[in-house]
């Protein structure tokens, strides 16, 4: 692999990322990993990250310098940049001058492996306050700006390699080049990674580790679970069976599209639990938000534990054991969970988990190396339905937090007819990729006068909730065109009844969250 050196924030997850579009698979490792645990992974090269510090601060993370000596391509970036510097004899400066956002970089000389095939004069994406004022002894200067001398430097003896700028970022005008030269002139690394090569090192890996044992997969009716659920069909047929609950709390056609779509695509086994009125009778009278994400998910788990068990006892009848759990678990999650400062969980989200004590099974995780676009590709590769293939995220508890109030089929329905409108009128617009997720939410404990044909109404709000996103950590209200929230205002209130009023949240992650409860 190719290992991203994290210098903290989030800068590592994002190379991590453009390196893989570079076709080289990556991974995210922490700075204070040894030389020793490096040589051990056997790197084909390695791309030190940006940071938050400055190499002077004390206790600002540091890089074991045996690294540098190992043989093998390094490139550092922003923060990496400079602790390369430092480390091999160069020398950085504390300029007073910060640089920030869009610079103009030049290229010194030929620009060297790096630059070699770029315009003389580029925008590059900064982000620092010291600079380095003289390269290491033996490094050719390849890039400067106006307030930097050495804005990239290189030696192609020693393999090492440097930029100031955050090539990672689409800002910076040749950045995905500038890392492609890296990895496949610098240090010669062929492009030989894709979905394809994915799908088949995990059908291996998988086969390998289920041997003839039978494999369980809760499907969400999401893009992990149907994902990770696909693969493992590729690897082990009909040792899978997959199990929907269906909660109720979908949006309208994810059953079918589960049921019938997915199972032609896949011809995966599926067994559907329909839990629609143990659902509506667990939130009858329930408004509290918290109160009803614990009775979902503590539902839903008894729910799947339920199918789980049956699918046991069946297989035991047949001499076969079930042993195995498919999870949908992403890189970000393991990165996430794995490394660095704990992240806040603010909401109690709810996956598939905590099963009995007396089912034990083991995991397999096969989306646990891959990003979320990267799993999106994949599930191309393997032929899955588009719409499940191009789902925005939704959460496990579904519409059950979208309606604001007590949760009743007639408000459920309502809500259904709302969200499909916004969901086809978005896709009709071509907005589908602008969007991180749209929720649908209805103020079902708050009425408004209105008038429509020659009466008088009292109906609901309907809240349109977009946004924009990389991450769901953080995110912006989406500025959609206002010809496109007219038509879905419009339909909204003539076709859904009970609706006489569409309003558009405005409010940035933080402070709001994303969903309303
Ligand atoms: P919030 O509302 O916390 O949402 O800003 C962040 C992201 O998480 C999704 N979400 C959930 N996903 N189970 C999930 O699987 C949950 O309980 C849950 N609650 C929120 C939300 O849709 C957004 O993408």
């Amino acid at each position: 692999p190719v290992l991203v050196v994290d210098f903290g924030a989030q800068y590592a997850q994002l190379i991590a990322r453009r390196v893989r579009e570079a076709n080289v698979y990556s991974e995210i490792v922490p700075h204070t990993i040894s030389a020793d645990e490096v040589a051990a992974k056997n790197p084909a090269a390695i791309v030190l990250s940006g940071g938050p510090s400055s190499v002077y601060e004390p206790g600002s993370p540091d890089l074991d310098p045996a690294i540098l000596q190992l043989g093998v391509p390094v490139m550092g970036i922003c923060y990496g940049f400079q602790v390369m510097a430092k480390q091999l004899g160069g020398e950085v400066a504390k300029t007073g001058r910060r640089e920030y956002g869009a610079t103009t970089a030049r290229i010194v000389g030929d620009g060297g492996s790096l630059l070699t095939d770029q315009p003389e004069i580029q925008i590059t994406w900064m982000s620092h306050g010291d600079s380095v004022a003289k390269a290491p002894e033996g490094f050719d200067v390849l890039a400067s700006t106006d307030d930097t001398p050495v804005a990239a430097f290189a030696s192609d003896e020693k393999k090492l390699y440097g930029v100031q700028w955050h090539p990672e970022v689409k800002h910076s005008e040749f950045g995905q080049r500038v890392l492609e030269n890296f990895l496949h002139r610098a240090a010669g690394i062929a492009p030989d990674w894709n979905s394809g090569s994915v799908i088949a090192e995990q059908v291996e890996r998988i086969r390998e580790q289920v041997g003839d044992a039978r494999v369980i997969c809760g499907l969400s009716g999401g893009v992990d679970s149907a994902v990770a659920a696909a693969i493992v069909h590729e690897a082990v047929g009909d040792q899978l069976v997959c199990v929907f609950v269906d909660h109720g709390l979908l949006r309208a056609d994810e059953r079918r599209q589960v049921e019938e779509d997915y199972v032609a695509a896949t011809g995966i086994r599926l067994v559907t639990v329909d839990a629609r009125q143990q659902f509506l009778d667990a939130l009858s009278g329930v408004t509290d938000p918290e109160t009803k994400r614990k009775i979902i998910g503590r539902e839903f788990i008894r729910t799947f534990e339920n199918a789980a068990e049956a699918l046991v006892l069946e297989a035991q009848g047949e001499g076969e054991a079930v042993k195995f759990l498919v999870q949908g678990t992403l890189y970000p999650d393991v990165v996430e969970s794995g490394g660095g400062t704990g992240t806040a969980n603010i909401k109690s989200h709810h996956n598939v988990g905590g099963l009995p004590d007396d089912l034990e099974f083991e995991l397999v995780e096969p989306l646990r190396t891959l990003f979320k676009d990267e799993v999106r590709a994949i599930g191309r590769e393997l032929g899955l339905p588009e719409p499940i293939v191009a789902r925005q995220p939704f959460p496990g508890p579904g519409l059950g937090i979208r309606i604001i109030g007590e949760v009743t089929e007639e408000r459920l329905e309502l809500l259904r007819q709302a969200d499909a409108i916004v969901r086809h009128e978005l896709t009709a617009a071509g907005l589908d990729a602008a969007i991180w997720q749209c929720p649908v939410v209805l103020l079902a404990d708050v009425r408004s006068v209105g008038v429509q044909g020659d009466g008088r109404t009292y109906g609901h709000p309907i809240v349109l909730r977009p946004v924009s996103s990389e991450d769901a950590m953080t995110a912006d209200w989406t500025r959609l065109p206002y010809d496109v929230l007219a038509r879905i205002s419009n339909r909204i209130t003539n076709e859904v009844e009970g609706v006489n009023r569409v309003v558009l949240d405005v409010t940035s992650k933080p402070p709001g969250t994303i969903e309303w409860e």
